[in-house]
């Protein structure tokens, strides 16, 4: 009885010393993980093509390059988006898309790329890890409200495992934030000829 007592006990010790390593890391450690998830994610954002849509660009001698200053922040809310004619896309045979790939017409109306970068009132900063996940897993803004609109391809973003997301996620959150208030999507029939 006491060899299985002190083997209970010694059992125990162990669970709990390695509990306390493990809780103990050294925060070197911690950070080094934190980094290779932040980079994991600059390298899918960069992969998924985010930028295409969600980086105001500049013009330069070799052709539209992001704004570095801007990156990830959306369709600039003071750009104007010129008028068409609504009837180009209506029946959905073309989409237009404005000249920095952040706006863009088709039959579902006009929508606007959102600021990804961590600003509080216009970006993500309010958003959970979790919030991420759901919005990509169901296609709802934040994970809950309106369906997520053309072009923005969430059924391929939630073709990723979670540990992926977390990294885009984590890649998101480490960006200097951008106050851009984007404009909400308008459909043709309730936002005009626009
Ligand atoms: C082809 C253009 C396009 C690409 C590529 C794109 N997005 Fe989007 N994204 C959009 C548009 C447009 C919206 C706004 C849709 C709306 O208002 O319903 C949007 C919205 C979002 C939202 C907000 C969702 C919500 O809950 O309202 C997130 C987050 C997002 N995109 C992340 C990404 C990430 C991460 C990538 C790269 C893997 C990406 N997007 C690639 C166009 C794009």
């Amino acid at each position: 009885m006491k060899t299985v007592t002190t083997a209970i006990v010694t059992a125990l010790c162990i669970m709990l010393a390695g509990g306390c390593l493990y809780a103990g890391a050294p925060a070197g450690d911690r950070t080094t993980n934190r980094d290779a998830l932040v980079k994991r994610g600059e390298f899918l954002v960069s992969f998924g093509g985010c930028h295409d849509c969600h980086s105001p660009k500049v013009m330069t001698p070799r052709g539209p390059e992001l704004d570095p200053a801007r990156v990830l922040s959306g369709h600039p809310a003071a750009a104007t988006v010129p008028a068409f004619d609504k009837q180009i896309v209506a029946d959905g045979k073309l989409v237009l898309f404005t000249g920095d790939l952040t706006a863009c017409a088709g039959p579902w109306g006009m929508t606007y790329a959102a600021n990804l970068t961590p600003d509080d009132q216009t970006g993500i900063g309010l958003w959970t890890e979790d919030v991420f996940i759901q919005a990509m897993r169901t296609g709802k803004h934040m994970g809950a409200g309106r369906p997520i609109l053309p072009p923005m391809p969430w059924q391929n973003l939630n073709t990723l495992p979670d540990d992926d997301l977390k990294a885009i996620f984590a890649y998101l959150k480490s960006l200097p934030p951008v106050k851009n208030p984007v404009p909400a999507p308008s459909s043709f029939e309730v936002g005009g000829s626009r």
